[in-house]
């Protein structure tokens, strides 16, 4: 034996040497289908399919052509997707009411992903941005602030109306206070609590990596930004106390968003909150950044990261690598 290994409780190797030992050195990090969650975008016009140039990889899809294409990976196991829906002729007015009115793209498709995929979960994102004819996450007052009880009100509508509609996970991403309560109330009120989920976005960050969806959806702000309600970058009080505020009004998951920047985020919020399931957004920004490494890296990069990101303490990862991670599943 060599002078440097004289306590045996130093030798780690001998407990990692082969794949299916490393396998029980990391229970909760297996990357399976059930850990990630496919962001879509879904156009009005239900035969479109359109290329997101800032995204390579990722379409717009009218209802037509999203059927299809999702067919082929639910094949592949996919377990659920998180809808963003696109309107392109219909309004965009200060309270956002193309968001939930009966041709909204999203309304219209639910039902059919249901009958379609009876076994697919049908997330449905829930925010004013995309509908709103100044581009902010909620209603504005009369100098251009957010008005609270108006913006949490019209966003538990527009929750309710998906849920409605066939959503299994409503999912708010608009970071006003006391939305989740509203959203919860709502359901039971329509006795809709039982089977529907409350997906908080609850630690969302004011980030610089929302560029490529934004360009995706038209939904910049017109005017201003969003640092008012979502999360300055360098704050773990704010993460810790939002997370606190939606678990004590009823989410019933959690999330943190970005992902990579923000992994001391996502373990502090497992830790306080081990009980509620917790989602990473892993952002068009960090796509468009990984999608941007070498050829033959690319591919053991994300598998880094996603590893990286259960390690960390995420159940569920919404990515829009999701296609190519169900073939990198196959192949393990
Ligand atoms: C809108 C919304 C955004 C994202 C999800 N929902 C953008 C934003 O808040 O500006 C970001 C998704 C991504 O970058 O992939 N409330
Ligand atoms: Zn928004």
């Amino acid at each position: 034996m060599s002078e440097l290994f004289t306590t045996p409780e130093h030798v780690l190797q001998g407990g990692y040497h082969h794949a299916t030992l490393r396998k029980l050195q990391e229970p909760n990090t297996s990357i399976e289908t059930h850990n990630i969650m496919y962001p879509v975008f879904l156009l009005e016009d239900e035969n479109a399919m359109q290329p997101v140039l800032s995204m390579p990889n990722v379409y717009r899809y009218g209802i037509k052509n999203l059927i299809p294409a999702l067919k082929e990976l639910v094949d592949k196991g996919l377990k659920s997707i998180l809808i963003f829906g696109i309107v392109e002729t219909l309004e965009k007015d200060s309270v956002g009411s193309s968001a939930d009115c009966a041709s909204n793209p999203v309304i219209k498709a639910l039902p059919l992903l249901r009958s379609a995929f009876p076994g697919l979960i049908l997330a449905c994102d829930v925010c004013l941005c995309p509908y709103t004819s100044h581009g902010h996450c909620g209603v504005l007052n009369e100098q251009g602030v957010i008005d609270h009880a108006p913006s949490v009100k019209r966003i538990a509508e527009v929750a309710l109306a998906y849920a409605k509609a066939g959503a299994h996970i409503v999912a708010p991403s608009d970071m006003m206070d006391n939305r989740i309560k509203a959203i919860k109330d709502a359901l039971v009120a329509n006795k809709l609590q039982n089977q529907v989920s409350l997906l908080s976005y609850s630690c969302k960050f004011a980030s610089n990596m929302y560029g490529p969806f934004r360009d995706t959806m038209k939904s910049s702000p017109m005017a201003g930004d969003r640092k008012c309600y979502q999360l300055p970058p360098g704050s773990t009080g704010l993460a810790a106390r939002a997370a606190a505020r939606d678990v004590a009004e009823g989410a019933d998951f959690l999330m943190v968003k970005p992902g990579l920047p923000y992994l001391d985020i996502v373990r502090r919020t497992k830790d306080a909150y081990p009980n509620h399931p917790l989602f990473i957004y892993q952002v068009s920004g960090e796509y468009a950044m990984i999608s941007r490494s070498g050829e033959g890296e690319m591919e053991a990069i994300l598998m880094e990261t996603l590893l990286c990101m259960r390690r960390a303490g995420a159940d569920c990862i919404i990515t829009y690598f999701a296609p190519l991670i169900l073939d990198l599943i196959k192949k393990q």
